[in-house]
This record gives C-alpha cells, structure tokens and sequence, in this order.
C-alpha cells in the first residue's frame, strides 16, 4: 500500500479575517466569574473545534474519517481529541494516531518529542511538513479528511491549495467578524485555487440561556443569513459558544461532547459521497 490518500474527499476549514490575534498572545474566549460571562479576550474563531467536530459529526454518522492538522507553529487537534504520540513511521509511510472512536490524526504534535516545545521553523520547512502530512501519512481508506488550517494567509494554506486535492471548503466565522468580508475574500480565493465553497459555519452564533433556553445574541446581529444569501453560500451551522464545549475540548474529550451542532453540516458533505 502506498502512502498518501487513495479515496475519498477533502475539505479545508478556513478563517480568512483580521481579527485574530498571533499565536501565543491568546486570551481565553471567555471567563466565567461573578459577573457572569465576560468576552473581553478572543482568541480563533473556531476552526479548529470545528474541523474536529465535523469529524467527529461524520464519524458518528458511520464515515471513515481524518483530520490533517496544517496549523504547524500552533497545533490544536491532538489536544482536542485527547491523542498523543509519537507516530509510528513504517517502511510505507506514517502511521496517524487514531483517536477513541478511530478517528485518524496527523499533526506536528504527534510527531514532535516534546509537545510543549514552540516550532519556530522558517516558513518553506512548515510547508514541507504539511506536504509530508498529506504525501508521506498512510490515509489509507478515508472517506473524509478535514484539513484545520492556521490563521491567516500565509504559505501554508497556499501548500494546501496546491498539493491537496481539495474538494470543498468550509469557512468559518463569527458574529463579531465582518462575516461580508471574509466570505468575499474566501470567495476570491476559491475561485483562484479554482475548489468550491460549501458553506458557512458561523461559531459563537449565541449563547443559551441557563434558564430558560433562549438564544441570546451576545455579539449582536448576525449577518451571516444575508452574507450566505449575497454570495449563494449556503450557512451550514450556527454554533452556539457553550463553555461546556470548550471544557470537553480542553480535556481532549471532543468526542463525548453530546452536541450535535455540525450535524446538519455533516449531513450536507456526506450528500457529496452519493
Ligand atoms: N462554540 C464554542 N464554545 C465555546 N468555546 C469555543 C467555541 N468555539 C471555540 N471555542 C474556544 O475558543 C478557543 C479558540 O478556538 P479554536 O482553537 O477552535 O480557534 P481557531 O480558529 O482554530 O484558532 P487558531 O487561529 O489558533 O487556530 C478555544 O479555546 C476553544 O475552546
Ligand atoms: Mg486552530
Ligand atoms: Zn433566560
């Protein structure tokens, strides 16, 4: 068996706004204290929790599923999935690490000894790693990858464009973002890498309410209903932000998360498999 991907599609989760902060000067999205919830740090948007709960939304629906972690300089999947390495590398290729419902995951964390160490590599080294992710890993029979992309739009999204055979992407944004710019962006750069978009995800849509259930707009208005509609982009989601979220992704148990927000999402890429 050769390395590399023999089935299957591909999709990338991207952000393509300002408004995120480098990495390593995050704050958390929330803190909850007397005052109750306070937004005053931001960290992503969400890509990541949404790569691995698309994964997880389409391994619950009986898929073969992958995430491939292209965020080299500030991984987050292995984290979430509660997965560590090392990767075994075989005469054929590497090894994913397959997470507790056999989800197969590559990402520099699992391939580094020491997992809290900074990866200050120069950008050409970053982009031969994500190529060997997807060149040199033993994907084997996947029927969906999802690629968790870093912020940004530096060189590794353009190694992506161009060394994978991507079939969709999957934007992401959040109603504090200027969701008519990102999408138009997002729209510019699909046509150039010639990859369709399939949809909008839009994370922190609302918070529910404790009480009494009601979907409370914390960021104010979406705009991602018309933003969807002007450019003929179907919203996929809306995730809520939920700190009972964040807690089951912190302890690497995204898996167990009983939500079920990207269901609908991952029903619209499985049509894609008929
Ligand atoms: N819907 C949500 N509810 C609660 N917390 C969330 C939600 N979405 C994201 N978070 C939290 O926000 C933080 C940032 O999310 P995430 O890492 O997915 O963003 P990102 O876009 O991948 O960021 P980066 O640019 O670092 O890759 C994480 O700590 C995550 O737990
Ligand atoms: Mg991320
Ligand atoms: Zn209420």
């Amino acid at each position: 068996m050769l390395p590399g991907f023999q089935t299957g599609y591909v999709f990338a989760v991207v952000f393509l706004g300002t408004l995120e902060l480098p990495h390593r000067h995050r704050h958390p999205v929330f803190e909850t204290g007397a005052s109750g919830i306070n937004f005053s740090g931001k960290g992503g948007v969400g890509k990541s929790m949404t790569s691995a709960m698309m994964a997880v939304s389409m391994r619950r629906k009986g898929y073969k599923v992958g995430v491939l972690d292209a965020d080299i300089t500030g991984p987050s999947i292995p984290k979430l999935f509660g997965v560590h390495g090392p990767a075994m590398g075989t005469e054929d290729g590497i090894n994913p690490v397959e997470s507790h419902t056999g989800i197969k995951i590559m990402s520099i964390n699992l391939l580094l000894e020491d997992e809290e160490a900074p990866v200050v590599w120069r950008g050409p080294v970053i982009a031969g790693a994500v190529k060997q992710f997807w060149q040199e890993v033993i994907w084997d029979d996947v029927d969906f990858l999802f690629v968790d992309m870093p912020p940004g739009t530096g060189d590794v999204p353009l190694t992506v464009f161009q060394t994978l055979p991507v079939d969709g992407i999957i934007i992401v944004s959040s109603p504090q973002e200027l969701v008519g710019m990102i999408v138009g962006k997002a729209v510019q750069m699909a046509e150039m890498m010639k990859v369709p978009i399939l949809g909008i995800v839009e994370n922190m849509s609302y918070v529910l309410c404790p009480d009494c259930g009601k979907h409370i707009n914390v960021f104010g208005d979406s705009h991602v209903d018309e933003t969807g509609k002007k450019y003929h982009l179907p919203v996929l989601a809306k995730m809520p932000l939920n700190p009972e979220f964040a807690k089951e992704a912190d302890a690497g148990m995204i898996e167990t998360f009983a939500g079920d927000y990207l269901d609908g999402a991952a029903d619209a890429v499985a049509k894609l498999l008929k």
